[in-house]
């Protein structure tokens, strides 16, 4: 089914998901989409449809109110953490995750729904689809937010045409350690909760080297 997901399919969930959000957010959608599909030329040309669908799909909770997100969760049978209540910037790539099968159904195979659903934190071990989703949502083209401009410009200065596949994955978490010191550094300057699986992946990833 994986690859199945078909350019009629992908067109009819882009018209979907834009009914869940404003011009702004539908316009980042979009641009995820494209980054995906650069990204998944470069590491995961075989996973492109998978990637694509997981960029549209990514973000198509993250207008529903904090008590929408509590619903949500609850109807799962999942527990909303204290954590959770007070950051709820998190909440929309676990709801996400979980209306998928639900609304989405013909989309939700797995490796798609967990990308989604640790887009925004990362977490240990993730593999080539989640670092993908998660990377296309932090440097895609509509993004300009300064962390964002130099990460973009740090991952594509890359030389990828003499890359071994070796450097280029070594390029990938390099540019992914990256984005998690930015992470870090913004939330500690604003004072802000940090998610575990967010010291995780960075902690990961720096052992992996
Ligand atoms: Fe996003």
């Amino acid at each position: 089914m994986n690859n199945k997901f078909t350019e009629k399919m992908l067109e009819k969930l882009r018209t979907d998901v834009k009914k869940e959000m404003g011009e702004k957010r539908y316009n980042h959608t979009l641009e995820v989409e494209k980054m995906a599909i650069r990204l998944s030329e470069i590491y995961a040309p075989d996973k492109i449809p998978t990637l694509r669908a997981a960029a549209l799909l990514h973000d198509v909770t993250k207008e529903r109110s904090t008590e929408e997100h509590i619903a949500i969760c609850e109807k799962a049978g999942l527990v909303v953490s204290e954590a959770e209540r007070k950051a709820p910037k998190m909440f929309h790539s676990k709801t996400a995750a979980l209306v998928i099968p639900e609304k989405y159904p013909e989309f939700a195979v797995p490796e798609l729904v967990e990308a989604v659903r640790y887009h925004t934190t990362g977490k240990a071990n993730m593999n080539i689809i989640e670092k993908i989703i998660y990377l296309a949502d932090y440097i895609d083209m509509s993004r300009s937010f300064e962390d964002c401009v130099a990460l973009r410009k740090y991952f594509f200065d890359f030389d990828f045409e003499n890359a071994s596949e070796e450097d280029k994955i070594a390029h990938l978490r390099e540019t992914l350690i990256r984005s998690y010191d930015y992470t870090i550094r913004g939330l500690l300057e604003d004072g802000k909760y940090i998610n575990d699986n967010t010291f995780e992946a960075r902690n990961f990833l720096i052992l992996e080297r």
